[in-house]
Order: C-alpha cells, then structure tokens, then sequence
C-alpha cells in the first residue's frame, strides 16, 4: 500500500553550521579556523579553490563568519524558536577550533566544550534529538599552516583525538553523527573544504586525491571510536547528492555521466563497503597518482551506520562542455539541462532528482539514508507591517518532500528529512547574507549591517504544519 503521510517517528529538521551561523571567531578561546579566511567579495573563490596559497588576513576585506548570525550568543532564542516550529532533530556542527584552538592542542579548550555542553542541553531540554557533523567545512589554520592540513597524514590523529573528545563529551545528548560534511566537496573547493592550497609547481590532483584519503582514514577511525566510545550513537557519512544525468543518449554522454557520478560515489563505496572500488584503483593507476593505502585497509573496514546526502540540484553530464550551455552556478560545474528551471543563483531545480538520487544511493549501498540538507536559496522582502511572504520556498519545499514520500514509497529506508539554513546564515559558497534559505528570517545584509532580529517567515507555519501532520498538501 501507497503511503500517504510520512513515517510516525520520521525526523523533521533543521540545519546550521558553526562555521556559518556562530560568528565569536575570537570569542571563548577560539582559534583561528580556515574559514574564517575567506571574505565576502572577488578573493572569496580563489581562496577556496585553493589558488591561494597560504591565505593571510587581508586588511579592509569583511569576513562573514567572523560574527555569522552571531548563533554563539543567541542560541537560547533561536533554539527555541525551532522548537516552536517543532522540530524533531536539530543539525550543526562543532568547530574544531573551538575545542582544539590551534587542532594539535595538549589539552582541549574547556570554554568550547562548555558552549557546546549548554547548546546541546538547550536542544534536549526542548526534547530535540540532535545530528553533530564534526567536520563542516572547518579546519584549524594552526594545523593548516604547520603541516598543510589533510594533506598530511598526521592530521588523521589530531581529528581523532577531536572527534574522541567529542564523542566523551557531548554523545549523552547526541545520538547522530556525521564525521564529515559534504566529504566530496574536498575536490570541487579544496580550501574550504580541506584547508588546501597548491603552489603553482604543485601535482594538485595527487594532492587532492591524497587528502581525500586521509580523510576517509580518519572518517573510519572515528566511526571505530565512536562505536567503542558510546555504543548508542549512529554515525554516518555525508555526500553533497544530486545525480549526474547524460545530457543526451549519446554513448559519450552516458559514459561520462558514469564517471562523474562515480567521483562522489567513490567516497561513500569507501565508508559504506568498507574499501576503495576497482574503478577508483584504475583511475589513480591511469592519472599516476600514488596513494598509500595499504596500511589502512583493516582500518577501512570500519563503516558507517546511514548515509546521509545533501540534495539541491541534478547535474548533467555532456562528453564535451563546450559544445553546450554550461550550468556555472551550482559548486559542481554541468551542462545547462534545458528540461529546468534554476534558483536566483543558479541553481538547477529538480524534485524529481530527489526520488532518482534516494533509489540509485539506496540500490548501491543498503544503508538507511538521511536528507541532511534541501532547500532553496532566495531573495527575501519584509512588507511593511513586517511579514515575510516566501511561497516560492514553500513550493520548492513541498515539491521536493512529494518526491521524498514518493521514494518511501518506492522502499527506501529515510531516517528523516534537514531543511538546510533554517535560520539564515552565511551561504558557504558566495558568503552572501541575501542568498537566504531560511524560514526564520535574520536581519543581516551582505555588508555585515543590522539588528540580528529574527523574523518568522510563511514558511515557518507551513513547515510546523507539514511536522504536526496537519498540513494535507503534499
Ligand atoms: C552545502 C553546504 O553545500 O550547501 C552548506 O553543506 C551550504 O554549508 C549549502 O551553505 C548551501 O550552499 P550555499 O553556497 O548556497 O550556502
């Protein structure tokens, strides 16, 4: 029988990032963390990718997350207004930086683990379950400037003995994990998401795909960790999702659709089976690229309990880009599929991609799955009595949870379903406050300027009907 509500016990929730919604970037000793390096503006995006090498501060520049939404000191407010809007599983991530200042720290720093000791008692007090993501585009310049980041091999044990500190502190309180946010995204925005960057004499791709693996080392140790440490928790690995399409039936297309999917796929083959797949060991052997990996293949073994994705947009993969209208929006740069519409930011809007993504990451790995991330990033106005009206992110909202029921339907195993950037926040990619995601509104420009006020959006009382159960439009 057809389902036509979701799952009693199904997780509705929200998501933040510390990096993108604490701000105190200096504030409870913390350290300095790589994001805190990439300001708003034209430097942003070199600085990601990476071309940058060894970013410094740059005077006269404005730095986002260096007071965020300033979540640090108005958690209290905004955990309650999420729990008003009901949530079941409330999403952020621990900056590393706060716990370890400098990442390879004697000592833990007892003011972090004490901000995130009350956050998360905040969160239960209001009967919330609560998904901690250790790694959210985060890492220490302390570490990043001695050895280079995950890069080095030695970055495996400062993360694990940040995770074991995590996991001893905070996992009475929380029961989801996942070790790395996004963990693809190491290739596609190689500072953010791992604290690289390349001089010009530099063989970036054994670079990069060495990081990967440092990463996926260190991912499986902690799973092993976490288990030992507090048998409760579930732990899971995270991929920015989205299927790669063939921009045509031509053969060309469909083997590099193949191949494009396998670049994100590969990482969960990793942490879901437990080992590198035979067309990954090819690849570095054709490119030339040499990664150790021999040594880590017990630890390897350790894999994860779900598989969690976030899902904005499908991509479409063509043999040559060139010859086509290319989609340079979305970080993972396609071929424009001439069958949607795109976000204000260019973003490929597809609903049905979410039933496609749910099925072909479920046929693979038969692990539960878990949406971490969906939503839609747009322009919002206040009217003038000071009401927000957002029916586009509603409808982007509510096409993409039809489709999400649809693939229950179908037989996928979904934990639950995260609205990204509930609050709005700093988006990672551009570092705008304008590109808003959330139904709770934040007034903040792009500038850096104004209240912090937070402002129920429409979607707030759509989304809190839809969790009730008494919303029937779906
Ligand atoms: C995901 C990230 O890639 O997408 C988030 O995990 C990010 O950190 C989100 O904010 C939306 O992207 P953006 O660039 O619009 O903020």
């Amino acid at each position: 029988m057809t389902n036509q509500t979701f799952p009693k016990d199904f997780l509705w929730g929200g998501a933040i990032a510390a990096n993108q919604a604490e701000g105190a970037w200096n504030i409870g000793g913390r350290g300095l963390s790589n994001i805190d390096l990439l300001p708003h503006g034209p430097m942003r995006q070199k600085i990601k990718l990476g071309q940058v090498p060894n970013p410094q501060h740059i005077d006269g520049e404005y730095y986002p997350s260096h007071s965020g939404i300033d979540f640090y000191h108005k958690y209290k407010e905004d955990i309650a207004l999420l729990a008003e809007l009901g949530i079941k599983i409330f999403r952020t991530s621990i900056s590393w930086s706060r716990i370890y200042p400098n990442g390879d720290d004697q000592e833990p720093n007892q003011e972090g683990i004490d901000f995130y000791h009350d956050l998360f008692k905040e969160c239960r007090k209001h009967g919330m379950e609560i998904l901690v993501t250790l790694a959210h585009f985060d890492i220490p310049m302390g570490i990043v400037r001695k050895n280079g980041g995950w890069r080095n091999r030695q970055t495996i044990e400062h993360f694990t003995t940040f995770a074991e500190t995590c996991f001893k502190s905070f996992s009475e309180d929380v029961k989801y994990w996942i070790t790395f946010n996004e963990i693809n995204i190491v290739l596609h925005s190689p500072f953010s998401g791992a604290g690289l960057s390349f001089s010009e004499d530099e063989d970036k791709e054994q670079i990069l795909y060495q990081a990967a693996h440092h990463m996926l080392v260190a991912s499986a140790k902690v799973v092993e960790l976490g288990h030992r440490i507090a048998p409760h928790i579930q732990i899971g690995c995270m991929i920015a999702g989205g299927s790669f399409y063939p921009y045509s039936c031509n053969p060309e297309d469909v083997w590099k659709s193949m191949n494009d999917e396998r670049k994100n796929t590969f990482f969960v083959d990793v942490q879901a089976k437990g080992k590198y797949p035979y067309y990954m060991k090819k690849f570095f052997e054709e490119k030339g690229i040499n990664i150790d990996m021999e040594q880590d293949s017990e630890v390897l073994k350790h894999t994860v309990d779900f598989v969690a994705f976030s899902y904005y947009a499908s991509r479409t993969s063509v043999a040559d880009i060139e010859t086509v209208e290319k989609n340079e929006g979305n970080v993972v740069v396609s071929a424009k599929n001439p069958y949607l519409e795109t976000s204000q930011w260019g973003w490929t809007i597809d609903p049905l991609g979410l039933r496609i993504t749910m099925n072909q990451i479920y046929e693979r790995f038969e692990k539960p799955l878990f949406v971490v991330e969906n939503g839609l990033g747009a322009r919002d106005v206040i009217n003038e009595d000071g009401t927000i009206n957002d029916p586009y992110r509603i409808d982007y909202m509510q096409q993409h949870m039809k489709t999400m029921l649809d693939g229950i339907n179908d037989g996928v195993p979904l934990i639950g379903y995260i609205s990204w950037g509930i609050i709005d926040l700093v988006s990672a990619s551009t570092g705008e406050m304008s590109k808003r995601y959330g139904m709770i509104y934040v007034d903040k420009d792009d500038q850096g300027k104004g209240s912090l006020k937070r402002i129920k959006k429409d979607s707030f009382y759509w989304y809190q009907n839809i969790i009730k159960g008494s919303e029937t439009e779906i």
